[in-house]
C-alpha cells in the first residue's frame, strides 16, 4: 500500500501575519505540484497565508476549534468560521492543548465531529507522556485516545492521525523510527479492527522532534505517512528540506 506522505507544520503561537506570508513566499519556490505540505499558523494569519499560499500547492489549516458552531463562548473560534477562511484542516487534540488547556478526550472527540461537519478534515493527536510509557501503559494510551477520539467517525478517509509522543514534543528527543513505526503499526491495526480495510489508506504522521537529520529515516518506516512539525517547521530552510526528503520516498 503507497499512501501519499504529507508534510505538515504547527507554528504554535509563532509569526505574526507580516511574518507568516514572508515564509510563504519565500517557501512556495521550493514546492512542486504534487508535494502534500500543510501548514497551521496562527488563527490571526489564516487569511494572510492563504492569500500567499494562492497557485501553490500549499493546505493552510488551523491549530484549534471549538466543538460548538456557535455560542457565548468568548475568545473561541467554530468550525464554520475556520471554513468560511478557507481552511483545510485543523489539530484536534494537540499534547499541548490536551495538557495546558486541560482538553480530555471526549471534548477532543467533540471536536473532531465538529470539523467533520463543516468538512474540515481534523487532524487528531495522540501520543503518551514519558510516564505512561515508563509504566509500560503507551499502547493503552494510545488505543483509548483514537478509541474515545474517534468515537463520532463514521468515515474514517475523512481524518487524518498525528501519533506524537508527548515526551518527543519541543525536547529534541525523537522516537525511535523503530518504536515509531510499532507504534503507528499498533494504531493502524486498532483502527483497522474499528473501521475495517479503510484503515490502510488512513495518513498516520509522525511528531515530535522531526528535523532535516532524522526525517529520512522516520519518514521510510512502512506505516509512518508523513510528519507534523513544530519547531523545523519555522525556518524555511528546514521545513523545504523535510519535504525535499518526503519527496525523495514518496
Ligand atoms: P516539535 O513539535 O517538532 O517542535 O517537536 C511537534 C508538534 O508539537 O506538533
Amino acid at each position: 500500500m503507497t499512501r501519499p506522505l504529507t508534510i505538515a507544520g504547527n507554528w504554535k503561537m509563532y509569526k505574526t501575519r507580516k511574518e507568516a506570508a514572508l515564509f510563504i513566499e519565500e517557501l512556495k519556490p521550493h514546492l512542486q505540484s504534487k508535494d502534500r505540505v500543510w501548514l497551521a499558523p496562527s488563527y490571526l494569519s489564516i487569511s494572510d497565508a492563504m492569500q500567499s499560499a494562492k497557485d501553490s500547492p500549499l493546505q493552510i489549516g488551523a491549530q484549534n476549534l471549538h466543538d460548538e458552531a456557535e455560542g457565548a463562548f468568548t475568545g473561541e473560534v467554530s468550525a464554520p468560521m475556520l471554513k468560511e477562511c478557507g481552511v483545510s484542516f485543523v489539530l484536534c487534540g494537540h499534547s499541548e492543548r490536551r495538557t495546558l488547556f486541560r482538553e480530555d478526550d471526549q471534548m477532543i472527540a467533540r471536536k473532531v465531529q465538529s470539523a467533520l461537519q463543516s468538512g474540515i478534515t481534523p487532524l487528531l493527536c495522540v501520543g503518551e507522556t514519558q510516564e505512561q510509557r515508563d509504566r509500560g501503559e503507551a499502547h493503552d494510551i494510545l488505543a483509548k485516545q483514537l478509541e474515545i477520539g474517534l468515537s463520532h467517525v463514521k468515515d474514517l478517509s475523512q481524518v487524518v492521525i498525528a501519533y506524537e509522543p508527548v515526551w518527543a514534543i519541543g525536547t529534541g528527543k525523537t522516537a525511535t523510527p523503530e518504536l515509531a513505526q510499532e507504534a503507528h503499526a499498533l494504531a493502524r491495526q486498532c483502527l483497522r479492527e474499528k473501521f475495517g480495510a479503510v484503515a490502510d489508506q488512513l495518513s498516520l504522521l509522525y511528531g515530535g522532534s522531526v528535523k532535516e537529520s532524522n526525517a529520512q529515516e522516520l519518514l521510510s518506516e512502512p506505516d509512518i505517512d508523513g510528519a507534523l512539525i513544530g519547531g523545523a517547521s519555522l525556518k524555511v530552510e528546514s521545513f523545504a528540506k523535510i519535504i525535499e526528503i518526503a519527496r525523495g520516498i514518496s
